[in-house]
């Protein structure tokens, strides 16, 4: 797919925040690869028709954020199984007429924890806060990483049972009561996965027994929307606190990658995204 001046984009509402654009411009450059690289507002109820606008323009591929991930799988021939257990899709490719959906966050995620920051799941046991979008996408990879034990709490408890049921492992997969997690012991790796900083809501009111000696935690989100994880671990005496800014140019990377064949060099457009991040609010 390496056509002059291919054609893709970001869908979200709203999208004028969005670093997908820039990002993909950086990778393209660095590869030498000529595109073009859109940012499409579509509320959920125009987002099919602006997707088949956008197709008819001759798009070939397009990144999915907030509100749409879950509209995105519906509107997909086929998915991968990714994103079938994370019933969300951030990344569309056009073939054979319709479109083809994934989901990078889990391994985008994963990338940036291992590639980045020298981390390895393998035999932690895991915390993973909150039960929605995000949730979905970076679940199935922390539980495929080999993760010891998976514990998921959401504040509305039917959706985090719901999620454990997809993964589908009763064994290795639980769930806990938001207000009973004070009872849930100490974790290897807690990951913050709610949208609880994004609102006026107080930071975080966690135990702090839940960070364990050598504790990793890591929240999906990046900016200011962090904040209030990343103080609260590293009150608790966290070993690592990380956002998900790595993440973001992950995932990112990943599209790239499978859209044009080539794996982009991502220190460099993350160490430019990390100088100015306090003003990065979070999303694609
Ligand atoms: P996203 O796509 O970013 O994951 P989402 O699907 O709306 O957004 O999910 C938001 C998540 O943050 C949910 O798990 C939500 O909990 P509920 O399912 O109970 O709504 C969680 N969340 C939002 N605000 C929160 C808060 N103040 N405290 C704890 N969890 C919160």
């Amino acid at each position: 797919m390496n056509d002059a001046a291919a054609l893709f984009a970001v869908f979200g509402h709203p999208i004028a925040h969005s670093q997908s654009p820039w990002i993909h411009g950086e990778f393209a450059h660095q590869s030498g690869i000529v595109l073009e690289y859109e940012a499409i507002d579509a509320t959920p109820a125009q987002f099919a028709e602006r997707l088949a606008a956008f197709a008819a323009r001759g798009g070939r591929g397009a990144n999915v954020t907030l509100p749409l991930k879950e509209l995105a799988l519906d509107l997909c021939a086929q998915v991968s199984e990714a994103a079938r257990i994370a019933g969300a899709v951030n990344m569309l490719t056009r073939v054979d007429g319709g479109w083809h959906g994934e989901n990078t966050d889990g391994v985008g995620f994963m990338r940036d924890l291992a590639d980045r920051h020298r981390v390895h799941v393998r035999g932690r046991r895991a915390l993973l806060l909150g039960a929605g979008g995000a949730a979905h996408g970076v679940a199935p990879a922390l539980h495929a990483a080999g993760v010891s034990e998976l514990i998921i709490s959401n504040r509305t408890a039917e959706r985090a049972d719901r999620l454990a049921d997809a993964i589908g492992d009763p064994a290795g997969v639980h769930t806990r009561y938001w207000d009973k997690l004070g009872e849930a012991g100490n974790f290897d790796l807690i990951v913050n996965a709610t949208s609880a900083g994004r609102d006026e809501t107080p930071g975080f009111a966690l135990p702090y027994s839940l960070v364990g000696a050598r504790c990793l935690c890591y929240d999906l989100n990046y900016g200011e929307v962090a904040h209030g994880f990343l103080a609260w671990a590293r009150s608790a005496g966290a070993q690592h606190a990380f956002d998900g800014l790595g993440m973001l140019v992950e995932q990112a990377a990943e599209a790239f990658e499978r859209w044009h064949g080539k794996r982009p060099d991502t220190d460099a457009v993350h160490d430019s995204l990390r100088s100015r991040a306090p003003a990065l609010a979070t999303g694609d």
